[in-house]
């Protein structure tokens, strides 16, 4: 994990990149970062048509996901649908082996119910420790943030430098975009998506932490249901500072 250079920091505080469009967000990612770059998808909408718009500049670019052992079947449906249509080849990050063992053994396979602590110390074992494992590897990645989603994410900014990690670039090509451009684009140019975003879901993270939502509910929802709004956060994204 290497911090963005002095040039690299000085076009990112410039401001100058936040008028660009997502497609040309991505191409500076990809040209500024090279095989230093890498997008974290958990294959939602915002995901996967930020690969098709990466396989487009870039058919080798690199694309790492967490797979916390919970996620829906349809999720891995998906990554499979991405890995036949553009031949990417994903870089799948599994929790620790003896960590995960060692938390079910004590606390059992379904302890996010049972508390706040139990929930942050299953999101950290199968989501936090692997992304830190990921970004070791990388200057910069690429997630599919929106400032929409939730109110914590709108101040999020097209490219930043991520304090929380070491200082590598953050690159959110969609944080302008509206839950409707992202479907609009993902059906305009054929990308495979995930099926449960037309069964209610459009948020989803892990199986046993994800619920539909219902007409009128909030984005997320479904995301950690029985935990209050400020708590729903699984430390991928939240800032210490
Ligand atoms: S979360 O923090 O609540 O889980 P959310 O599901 O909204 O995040 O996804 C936001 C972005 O985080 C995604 O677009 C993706 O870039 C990244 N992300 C979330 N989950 C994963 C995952 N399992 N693997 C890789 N990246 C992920
Ligand atoms: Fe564990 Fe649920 Fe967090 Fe997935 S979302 S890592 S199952 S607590």
């Amino acid at each position: 994990m290497g911090a963005v250079s002095q040039q690299v920091k000085s076009v990112i505080e410039s401001g100058q990149l936040e008028s660009k469009s997502a497609q040309e967000i991505v191409r500076w990612a990809l040209e500024t970062f090279g095989n230093k770059v890498a997008l974290a998808s958990s294959f939602s909408a915002e995901d996967v048509a930020i690969i098709d718009m990466m396989v487009k500049v870039n058919p080798k670019a690199r694309v790492f996901t967490l797979d916390t052992g919970r996620l829906n079947q349809e999720t891995y449906d998906v990554m499979d649908k991405i890995r036949e249509k553009y031949g990417v080849s994903i870089e799948v990050m599994f929790p620790q082996r003896e960590a995960a063992e060692q938390m079910v053994r004590e606390k059992g396979l379904n302890l996010f119910y049972h508390s706040i602590e139990n929930r942050k110390l299953c999101c950290g074992i199968r989501k936090v420790e692997p992304l830190n494992r990921a970004l070791a590897t990388v200057d910069a990645w690429i997630t599919g943030l929106r400032r929409e989603q939730v109110v914590t994410r709108g101040s999020v900014k097209k490219v930043d430098v991520d304090v929380d990690h070491g200082s590598i670039a953050k690159i959110n090509p969609l944080a302008d975009w509206t839950w409707q451009q992202t479907m609009d684009y993902v059906k305009q140019h054929g990308v495979p998506y995930n099926v449960l975003h037309d069964q209610g879901y459009p948020s989803i993270g892990c199986a046993p932490c994800t619920r539909a939502i219902k007409p009128g509910e909030d984005f997320r929802a479904g995301r950690w249901w029985w935990e209050r709004p400020e708590q729903k956060e699984c430390g991928l994204h939240v800032s210490k500072h």
